[in-house]
């Protein structure tokens, strides 16, 4: 069974549970300040977990590609990735515990053929703030798990969300399978997490965690499942890692094919990372120092460092993207037409950084010098973050000047990092979807007024190419090649205002991504073909793909104003638009 079988099987087993199929949302969000990437399936879906209706119904599932780098450094092992696809199905305040258990069972083993008897299941322990789950228990004890497979785990195991540091979250039950089968009796998924991977996860998302801690039962009581599609592939293919499988043995073909020495681990981190680079740059990033073209950068550095590692010389993620992509062509075929782009940032990067590297080397050099015998490990991680050099290639240079490297202080230094970058992803989070108001909701429906008047007075060239919207303003970036005239931003605005003034009624509609292009409707179709889609309709001027939500009428946007437009970058500009109170 092939990826694209497992990804089908996964829907079809959905659908026959009552389940629409929807479209995967971007990989860097859309309208969502607070995140960098889409982290799980659940994400986009945070409104709607909230009790916001979802046009295309209560039972909901998809394919979505995801991008995690809290644990970048665990990338190497069989079964870790920075990038992959969840497969994911949700209940929003239809079914319940029970239901959501025995159809992950079902798919795990009637479906994919997964042994019972090697599955485990984590039930929530019970502490203050909710009970012992013993709902979840039951069921899986019905199902044929006896107590011995089954773990109670407190709430830094078997608790999951808010995606940041508010929203929809609550205990979850997760599903183990041991891959080494006759092993040392006596461990556990807890003891042992090499030997049992964790496949899949119900969330029972029935409270929502405020900006205090604080958790309060939400109305509607949600199912949030996810199942790791790479994890999954081993098992069904009968390989031991994830590396092994369709999606990654020619990508490692390709690696190994340029490569002088062996290195399983080097290997790997290449493969992910240019992977996940590949599907970064497939959304329009390009790498920089801040955000999502930090993550672009590192990605790219790491996997460039890697390669190094292997004996590899020159220029050559570009070639082992090409792989890559192929592998991932006929699901998602934005990244082959993006082929050429991805490339050449590729190229442009590993030689950016092939001039930094020779800066690294000095600084090591720099760093000799000012130690006797040892090297402060604070130095070493600091030639990790910035140059991107491995732990073991700097006790390799520093062996070469008789020194030893103090690798206890350079896991300090990566475990205080790592813990601030933690911090650092959660804050981030504030003032996301959770938190969406009238303010941002407002503005969200004016990005869609303004998206129409462009293409009304500039012409149809003009497409999105961001959003981003917080409370205070929006922000647009769209496709044109040269600055708005004053007479142009004025033409748009006033067209914008005209909207408003005219009450319009804002509409939402599902319909097949088919019809939605036939109707015209604007908007990201990105990946989604043969599916529902939500259209959004504001009177007879905009219509417009999007997961909303929005204002039920224009006249609630007040006034609309431009207050900048600058180019991003060639060939795109940027509008900086705030809602107010007309002059
Ligand atoms: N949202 C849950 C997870 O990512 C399913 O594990």
């Amino acid at each position: 069974m092939n990826a694209t079988t497992l990804r089908q099987l996964f829907l079809d087993h959905l659908r026959t549970h009552g389940h629409a199929i929807i479209g995967a949302a971007p990989l860097v969000p859309e309208n969502d300040p607070s995140v960098l990437f889409t982290t799980a399936g659940m994400h986009p879906l945070v409104p709607f977990l909230l009790g916001a209706p979802h046009p295309a119904g209560r039972r909901l599932a998809n394919v979505q590609p995801c991008l995690r780098t809290n644990d970048i450094l665990e990338v190497g092992d069989a079964h870790h990735l920075t990038f992959f696809e969840m497969l994911g199905n949700w209940s929003l305040g239809d079914y319940g515990k029970e239901t959501a258990i025995r159809q992950s069972y079902s798919f795990l083993t009637a479906r994919l053929g997964l042994d019972p008897a090697r599955l485990w299941a984590t039930c929530f322990a019970g502490d203050n703030d909710a009970p012992r789950d013993d709902e979840a228990a039951a069921v899986w004890r019905a199902l044929g798990i006896p107590t011995e497979r089954m773990l109670f785990l407190p709430k830094s195991e078997n608790w999951w969300g808010p995606a940041g540091i508010t929203g929809p979250c609550g205990p979850d039950s997760e599903i183990f399978y041991d891959m080494q089968p006759g092993g040392p009796p006596g461990e556990t998924p807890t003891s042992n997490p090499a030997r049992f991977w964790e496949v899949g996860n119900n969330v029972f998302m029935q409270y929502d965690q405020r900006a205090d801690g604080s958790y309060h039962p939400l109305a509607q009581h949600n199912i949030d499942l996810g199942m790791g599609l790479e994890r999954l592939l081993p098992i069904v293919q009968g390989v031991p890692a994830i590396y092994e499988t369709d999606l990654f043995a020619p990508i490692i073909e390709e690696i190994q094919a340029l490569a002088t020495r062996s290195d399983t681990f080097a290997l790997r981190v290449v493969a992910d990372h240019t992977r996940a680079a590949a599907g970064v740059l497939a959304a329009g990033v390009r790498p920089g120092n801040t955000d999502q073209p930090y993550i672009a950068r590192r990605l790219i550095r790491r996997a460039a460092r890697y390669g190094r590692e292997l004996g590899i010389t020159g220029p050559f993620l570009a070639r082992i993207a090409n792989v890559a992509i192929d592998t991932l062509a006929e699901a998602y075929p934005a990244l082959t037409r993006a082929r050429a782009n991805i490339c050449a940032a590729l190229e442009e990067e590993e030689a950016r950084f092939g001039r930094t590297l020779a800066r690294g080397e000095a600084e090591l050099q720099r760093a000799v010098a000012q130690s006797t015998d040892e090297l402060a490990g604070a130095a070493a991680f600091r030639l990790y973050e910035t140059f991107g050099f491995p732990l073991e290639l700097t006790q390799e240079l520093a062996a070469r000047h008789g020194m030893i490297v103090d690798a206890v202080g350079f896991a300090e230094a990566f475990a205080a990092h790592q813990q601030r970058s933690r911090q650092g992803g959660a804050a981030r989070f504030q003032g996301g979807l959770a938190e969406r108001r009238p303010e941002t909701t407002r503005l969200h429906t004016a990005t869609h007024l303004l998206h129409a008047a462009l293409r009304q007075v500039l012409g149809p060239h003009v497409e999105q190419r961001g959003s981003n919207i917080t409370a205070e303003r929006l922000r647009f970036d769209f496709a044109h090649g040269e600055r708005l005239s004053d007479a142009e931003l004025q033409a748009v605005e006033a067209l914008v205002n005209v909207q408003i003034t005219r009450d319009l009624p804002v509409i939402c509609t599902g319909m097949d991504v088919e019809a939605a292009r036939a109707a015209g409707a604007i908007g990201l179709f990105g990946e989604r073909y043969d599916e529902r889609v939500t259209v959004y309709s504001i009177g007879d001027f905009s219509q417009e793909i999007c997961g909303g939500p929005h204002v039920a009428h224009t006249a609630e946007l007040g006034y609309f104003r431009i207050v900048k437009e600058a180019a991003v970058s060639a060939g795109v500009r940027r509008i900086r638009a705030v809602l107010g109170d007309a002059p």
